[in-house]
């Protein structure tokens, strides 16, 4: 099936089953990184991708749906200030997310910190609960975040 994808602010054609997942095409076929086909089942949330600026478990959405949607991957933001200063936050709290979790959860925080720069209490739960993380503890994740708004803010240099 032959479609057109907008990833990342750039339009790509491309050729695929018509059964393909979107993690599959942004993961294996195009070689985006940051974007896991782990579970395959919505259980993981490793396969996050924002489509039309809302966070999506990729891996239930119909590669061929993606089509008129613009689709952005943690790629999208790497370069950014606003990439470095969630990062800031978690090296602060001396959190070293693996390859698994972390694309996924950076991009969401991105995402809720884009739209509302004081992390509630409940977006900071949503971070958490959106994404399994097998290899760091909860209150550690939440202060990560919490630095990382602080950061995002300005509140810290
Ligand atoms: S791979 Fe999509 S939720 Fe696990
Ligand atoms: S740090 Fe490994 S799954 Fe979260």
């Amino acid at each position: 099936m032959k479609f057109n994808i907008d990833l990342n602010g750039k339009e790509y054609e491309v050729d695929v089953p018509s059964n393909l997942r979107l993690s599959q095409l942004l993961g294996m076929v195009m070689t985006r990184k940051s974007v896991k086909h782990n579970c395959g089942t919505g259980r993981c949330g490793y396969c996050l991708v924002l489509i039309d600026n809302t966070p999506i478990y990729s891996c239930l959405y119909p590669a061929y749906r993606a089509q008129g949607k613009k689709i952005i991957t943690l790629e999208a933001i790497l370069q950014k200030s606003e990439y470095s200063n969630i990062i800031k936050g978690f090296e602060l709290a001396n959190v070293d997310l693996c390859p698994n979790c972390a694309p996924a959860r950076i991009l969401l925080t991105y995402h809720q910190l884009e739209k509302n720069r004081e992390l509630t209490g409940e977006m900071i739960e949503n971070i958490i609960d959106t994404i399994t993380c097998d290899c760091t503890d909860v209150s550690s994740l939440k202060e990560a975040l919490y630095l990382a708004a602080n950061f995002y803010k300005g509140d810290f240099d």
